[in-house]
């Protein structure tokens, strides 16, 4: 099946309004690129501002409450992010699952919570390097599919495989080891959705560079990235949603 390439940025907690700049002149670039899904995910404090300052720019959240509204100090709910003009969100970060000590099951519920209300969700899995060193990788990860997809995919759903000891490391595992996880992830969105679950974009995540994008988006089964410290200027960014595109004969579905 072929599949739209879909490059997002994760801003994480970077970003105030003297930043707006970035998401403007990524907005432009990306308008220029129309054979490739770009998306930026910001502070919630900026999403506002950034569909002003972008309209028509894919804008999305990190995180979302499972919850609808209610005593969640601190939380932001899916009708929150939309009414601020989001179109997406991520859901699972490790350094959610991390620092926040969310479970597969929370990331669920945050997984159906965004999609049911009509978010586009980008759901986070990823090992730790003593798992990648012990050789459980791919089961581990599954496994951690399994337990965090949403009951129904509703085709607002991609998935991003981010290893924990790749994220801002400058590290990238091989691309043997990428094909071999993906095509895992493939085989388990088959199983929970039906021929569905060859529609959900994989993207992979964790140090991808304008240096080594073409690299990573010619991988089988790789249909985009998630970048973090890349993502946060635009003449480091542009280039990546310029490799999307070339990797991208495959066009839309
Ligand atoms: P990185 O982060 O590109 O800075 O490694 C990726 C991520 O955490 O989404």
């Amino acid at each position: 099946m072929k599949r739209r390439m879909l490059v997002a940025g994760n801003w994480k907690m970077n970003g105030v309004a003297a930043d707006l700049a970035e998401v403007a002149a990524i907005a432009d670039a990306a308008r220029d690129h129309a054979g490739v899904d770009a998306a930026l995910c910001l502070p919630a404090t900026l999403i506002e501002r950034a569909t002003c300052a972008a309209p028509g720019f894919a804008i999305g959240g990190q995180d979302v409450h499972q919850a609808p509204s209610g005593a969640h100090t601190g939380c932001v709910s899916a009708a929150m992010l939309i009414d601020a003009g989001a179109t997406l969100t991520i859901v699972g970060h490790s350094e959610r699952r991390d620092e926040q000590c969310e479970t597969d099951g929370q990331v669920r519920a945050k997984a159906e919570a965004a999609v049911g209300a009509g978010l586009a969700v980008i759901l986070c899995v990823g090992e730790s390097e003593t798992v990648r060193e012990s050789g459980s990788a791919v089961a581990t990860v599954a496994a951690q599919l399994d337990a965090s997809l949403p009951s129904e995919n509703h085709r607002r759903l991609a998935v991003a495989y981010e290893p924990i000891w790749a994220i801002g490391t400058g590290k990238v595992p091989s691309t043997a080891d990428i094909a071999e996880m993906h095509a895992a992830l493939r085989e388990r969105l088959v199983a929970a959705y039906g021929e569905v679950g060859q529609g959900v974009r994989i993207l992979y995540g964790g140090s991808v560079k304008a240096s080594n994008a073409a690299e990573i988006f010619a991988i089988s089964d790789v249909d985009g990235a998630l970048v973090g410290g890349a993502s946060l200027k635009a003449a480091d960014f542009i280039p990546i949603i310029v490799a999307g595109e070339r990797a991208s004969p495959r066009t839309s579905t």
